[in-house]
């Protein structure tokens, strides 16, 4: 049966801990004799409705690294900007190729084209979740700590796509997770749902707050995220920025309510003086880079899962 990762919760926690080892393994020596085929006669459609700079690069370079093709489609070349369904351009493409990476506005779309595609969709970002970023993520906090289990990430900042899959993943692993939003801006109440369903089973806790100060009371990690997500139209720019700026900006003073060993990460792209300043994203605290590296690395291991013969045991 095909496999379909239009969220985290489409993984077992068994699956998502199976693909952060693997990408681990993949990460620390490069086997081409044990991976370099596992895509070898396949080729995968990059099919990307937004702009995107890390997340196209590292599954290009990923499929070519598992002896794979890949095709990158343009939503607005392509005839779906002219009306063409979602479900007939995915029954077509399933007859090229041999599994889409789709990075769209409105969830729905994904979920539509898994339903018409025979091969794996894979969500390169959707406006509700962004699970390829929170894999590489984990695999950067489990790299920092050397662990996962008992680390408390605190995301502080618009309850975005990004802390949606983070709320997913981190209780999946058993780590600690609180968000700090604004009222009005809080993460999506199905993610929310679904983190408390995991906890129940990893032990995780979970503290959503509108306090950021609450949030990062003793965190390992803190995490934030655009306030402007590429869905959200410029007309609420500046509601926005009143209601985030400062209170939810990360400044280098929440850190002094944070571990001291506490990190800084942000999935990037980052808008510095907005949803944090320089000082923290620059200095030494930051692992932005690492976090970027990771997607390469997180997508080869997402590859061989869904593609190669490798299965947790
Ligand atoms: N973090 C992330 O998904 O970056 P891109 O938008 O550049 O792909
Ligand atoms: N929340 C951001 C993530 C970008 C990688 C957005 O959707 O634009």
């Amino acid at each position: 049966m095909k496999r379909d990762l239009l969220t985290l919760q489409d993984l077992s926690n068994e699956e998502l801990m199976h693909i952060l080892t693997l990408a681990k393994e993949v990460k620390a020596s490069w086997d081409p004799a044990r991976y370099g085929s596992t895509l070898s006669g396949r080729t995968i459609a990059l099919l990307f409705q937004k702009p995107s700079t890390r997340t196209r690069v590292s599954f290009e370079v990923a499929i070519r690294k598992l002896g794979g093709d890949s095709i990158f489609l343009s939503w607005h070349e392509l005839q779906l900007s002219r009306g063409e369904t979602v479900a007939d351009t995915a029954k077509v493409l399933e007859r090229y190729v041999d599994g889409i990476v789709a990075r769209v506005g409105d969830h729905q779309i994904l979920i539509d084209m898994a339903e018409n595609a025979r091969i794996p969709v894979i969500n390169a970002l959707s406006n509700r979740f962004h699970p390829c970023q929170i894999i590489a993520d984990l695999l950067t906090i489990w790299e920092r700590f050397g662990a996962l289990k008992g680390i408390k990430l605190a995301y502080v900042g618009d309850g975005t796509n990004v802390c949606n899959s983070l709320l997913v993943g981190c209780t999946k692993v058993g780590m600690d997770i609180s968000v700090a939003c604004p009222v009005g801006y809080e993460p999506d109440p199905e993610a929310v749902q679904w983190a408390f369903e995991n906890a129940s089973r990893t032990g995780s806790t979970i503290i959503i707050t509108d306090e950021p100060l609450e949030a990062v009371k003793d965190a390992h990690v803190i995490y934030t995220d655009t306030f402007m997500s590429m869905h959200i139209p410029e007309s609420e720019r500046e509601k926005r920025f009143e209601v985030f700026v400062p209170r939810y900006q990360v400044r280098p003073e929440l850190f002094e309510h944070a571990r001291p060993d506490a990190v800084f990460m942000h999935c990037l792209p980052a808008h510095r003086g907005e949803e944090v300043v320089s000082e923290v994203i620059d200095g030494p605290r930051s692992i932005v880079f690492d976090q970027a590296e990771n997607r390469l690395h997180a997508q080869v291991a997402l590859l061989i899962f869904l593609y190669g013969s490798s299965v947790p045991s």
